[in-house]
């Protein structure tokens, strides 16, 4: 066995979990960046890979009834409880090659290290690459995750793609069944914590020079479905002072958007999604759907926006004569991580010579919901000029392999006995 206080360098371990990511990242949808829905030929190769390299790991490797992509290094006492880590394999449209998946690559770049040295431990380790945590393709956000607490909505499965499909029917086609879904839940006594690396998705850390940071909690957010209805018409004929103008109302509502967001510092909101109907040049919009995505790291605070924007909604739509459907299409309650385990994260960072830098995460993450089962902690990482979400996000090799040095030791020095008998 080697030393076990011994850690690869950070820049040559960082470039193979790049290039790995790399590899993953060629399992895209067309276009820009990195798209992998659900359930997909590309999340089918995704977990091809995973499990070839879990199985390199040590690990033994099981395709979950929700798509989740599981793998498990046994404890030097077999069937022990796990620590858990992990991150969502799926993107946005034309994301990046980082957001969640590095969160699964890090861990296991650890315990392939463990398993080459032949270390066990007193627990045992296991990654999870969840199916969907952006909610692309069913508009279902935190759906892998949420199956492993059981928390799953069942009419979820109804919810259909932009191709008609069902989630139900593309699970089928992923070869699962939906009514094992059950089968994904996972009990509290079986985790002793869940870990996640992620990108920070912001620019602290680069702007004060830090490879990672501590989270201290995770946003709240919410988010609505808006459709006005008004009346299609010829752009020619009728006079400005008779329109129903659709696209023009929801002009407004986004202007509401963004004037509630800026009254205060501690909310954001996003109008992400528009769609014109029928969206034509010379055809007055009859009906305008759009999405509004509001955040803050206080839950009354997004309360507060979401009453004020319905209300603003609703008197803008009567006095355009149009009408409105306002569905909500989750909210998310926000976190905060648990004090014991972020100890020891941030002792990890510590013994790395690094700097503890503690903040916040204005974005959601698997972990929201794994909180449900456990306790859990985040490690964010550096990324470049703090763009996420977007074909251009980056990390450097260095910092991949600072993240795993801290996760490596974080694990070799885990000690679940710290964790406070009410916790
Ligand atoms: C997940 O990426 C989110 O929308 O916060
Ligand atoms: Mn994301
Ligand atoms: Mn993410």
């Amino acid at each position: 066995m080697t030393d076990p206080s011994s850690l690869p360098a950070a820049a040559t371990w960082g470039q193979d979990i790049l290039d790995r990511l790399e590899l993953l990242a060629r399992h895209s949808e067309g276009g820009p960046g990195v798209t992998r829905r659900l359930a997909t030929a590309e999340h089918r190769a995704v977990h091809d890979l995973l499990a070839g390299w879990m199985a390199d790991a040590g690990m033994a490797v099981h395709l979950d009834a929700a798509a989740n992509t599981c793998g498990r290094y046994e404890a030097s006492e077999p069937g022990a409880p796990a620590l858990m880590m992990g991150s969502h394999q799926d993107t946005v449209r034309q994301g990046g090659r980082y957001d969640g998946i590095l969160g699964v690559v890090v861990p296991l770049a650890c315990i392939k290290v463990l398993h080459d040295a032949g270390e066990r431990l007193p627990f045992a380790l296991e990654v999870v690459a969840f199916s969907d945590e952006e909610g692309l393709r069913f508009g279902t956000g935190l759906f892998g995750s949420s199956a492993i607490i059981g928390r799953l909505n069942p009419e979820d499965l109804a919810r259909r793609d932009e191709d008609g499909a069902t989630l139900a029917e593309a699970l089928r086609g992923f070869g699962l069944d939906p009514d094992g879904l059950p089968a994904a839940a996972r009990q509290p006594e079986e985790l002793l914590a869940f870990v996640e690396v992620h990108i920070e998705q912001g620019p602290i850390l680069e702007a004060e020079g830090l490879p990672v940071g501590l989270v201290t909690d995770i946003t709240f957010g919410a988010n609505l479905s808006v459709t006005l209805t008004g009346v299609a018409g010829h752009a020619g004929t009728v006079p400005m002072s008779r329109r129903q103008d659709a696209l023009a109302g929801a002009a407004e509502a986004i202007q509401a958007v963004e004037r509630t967001c800026r009254e205060r510092d501690d909310l954001v909101g996003t109008v992400g999604k528009l769609a014109v109907s029928p969206g034509a040049t010379n055809v007055i919009p009859g009906e305008c759907s759009f999405t509004v995505d509001i955040r803050s790291p206080r839950e009354p605070v997004v309360a507060g926006a979401i009453a004020d924007l319905q209300s603003a909604f609703e008197t803008l739509a009567a006095a355009r004569d149009l009408q409105i459907d306002i569905q909500q299409r989750y909210q998310l309650p926000g976190c905060p991580c648990t004090p014991w385990l972020m100890e020891q994260l941030e002792a990890a960072i510590s013994a790395q010579d690094l700097p503890v830098r503690r903040l916040f995460s204005g974005a959601g993450h698997d972990a929201m919901a794994m909180r449900h089962l456990t306790d859990i902690a985040m490690l964010f990482v550096r990324c470049t000029a703090g763009i996420s979400h977007n074909p251009a996000e980056a990390i450097t090799a260095k910092d991949a392999g600072i993240a795993a040095q801290v996760l490596l030791r974080f694990i070799r020095d885990f000690d679940p006995s710290r964790r406070p008998a009410a916790s």
